[in-house]
């Protein structure tokens, strides 16, 4: 159904945090065609911060009191992964469409739960927030991919690196967040099959260590992590994720073909600036996934939103969503058991 363009899509959001924050404000200021109606958190304080700063009077501690409400169509859900399923599936049945950030869930029969919901949904729309898809140099790559840039692309180099928090933020976050491979790795998963058309994966193997951060060991996570992925069709992937770089948010993928590559992102460059002095050849570094990732972020809720209007077919499949925590939950059990595991 194509909503006419004179009445905007009603949002609401859950989780007001460290993204849901930064979403809270994409909606409610940059993204045609949508209005912030409602906002949900059990935390009185985060509530009062969306009251304040985008005047909302709908304001829900309780989740299911949000999602039934019918002044809603569509929920953005930024809340602790662990959650994901459970409330995808609510928000489905309450009859909204479902923006949900990464990764859709912490095992595969979650996901395959959420995908069966939106299989006897097939008018609403269902989204995972692989924002990297809406990055323009990593779509310029994905569409020099297909057009045979670099002939049979067989291997995928990505890293997910950032800066370390000395805060150790990602610490107190690890019980909920499925670990190093499925929080960062997650991102160059999907990346690596995007580019390689979508293959399945077969074995991993997982390696890593515990640079700085001892607090993660009783959890079995680690903060630098190193990962090889063997696909059916033959292709590869290489994948390190850092909670520890000491220069900014470095993250950059090779795609490797049988005639070329794409670079994407290299040194984690702010900009087009290079300094050449006594001291050296050098440029500047983004400091965090916000500022490398901002506009891809914008570009993400527009395409949902578009989505949700039927201005647009949705741009990622929720079967992706569930290989990606397939693929990341096998190189975690590689991690701990120090074997190859199968997928
Ligand atoms: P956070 O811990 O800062 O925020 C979580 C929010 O959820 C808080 O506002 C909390 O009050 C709220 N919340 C907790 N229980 C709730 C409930 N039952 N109902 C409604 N709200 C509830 O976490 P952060 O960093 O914002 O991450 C949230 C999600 O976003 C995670 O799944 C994470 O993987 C994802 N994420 C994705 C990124 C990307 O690059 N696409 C980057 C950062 C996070």
């Amino acid at each position: 159904m194509v909503i006419p363009p004179s009445s905007p899509l009603r949002v609401g959001i859950a989780g007001l945090g460290r993204l849901g924050r930064r979403h809270a404000q994409q909606l409610a200021l940059r993204t045609r065609g949508a209005r912030l109606v409602s906002a949900c958190s059990p935390v009185a304080a985060e509530l009062e911060w969306a009251r304040g700063e985008f005047g909302l009077e709908t304001l829900h501690a309780d989740f299911d009191a949000f999602v039934h409400d019918p002044q809603l169509d569509a929920v953005v859900l930024v809340t602790p992964t662990a959650l994901h399923a459970e409330q995808t599936i609510a928000a489905l049945r309450a009859g909204k469409h479902v923006f949900v950030e990464k990764p859709l869930a912490l095992n595969v029969e979650d996901c395959e739960r959420v995908e069966a919901e939106a299989a006897r949904h097939p008018r609403l729309v269902a989204m995972v927030g692989f924002v990297r898809r809406f990055d323009p140099s990593y779509a310029q790559a994905h569409a020099d991919v297909l057009a045979g840039a670099i002939g049979r692309p067989f291997l995928v180099r990505s890293q997910t690196c950032d800066r370390n928090d000395p805060d150790g933020f990602f610490v107190r976050f690890a019980p909920t967040s499925g670990g190093i491979f499925m929080d960062c790795s997650v991102h160059d998963i999907d990346l690596a099959r995007w580019m390689l058309g979508q293959p399945r994966a077969s074995a991993v193997f997982a390696t890593g260590t515990i640079a700085l951060h001892e607090g993660l060991r009783p959890l079995g996570d680690v903060d630098n992590g190193l990962a090889i992925v063997e696909f059916e069709g033959g292709q590869r992937a290489v994948f390190y994720a850092s909670r520890t770089f000491a220069h900014g948010h470095d993250t950059q993928t090779e795609i490797i073909g049988s005639a070329g590559q794409l670079l994407v992102g290299r040194d984690g460059a702010r900009d087009r600036v290079v300094t050449c002095d006594a001291a050296g050849v050098r440029h500047q570094v983004v400091d965090d996934f916000f500022e490398r990732f901002g506009l891809a972020f914008e570009r993400e809720l527009q395409a949902f939103v578009a989505s949700c209007r039927g201005e647009q077919a949705v741009p990622l499949a929720l079967a992706d969503a569930t290989e990606a925590t397939r693929i990341a939950l096998a190189i975690t059990r590689s991690l701990r058991s120090g074997r190859k595991e199968s997928v």
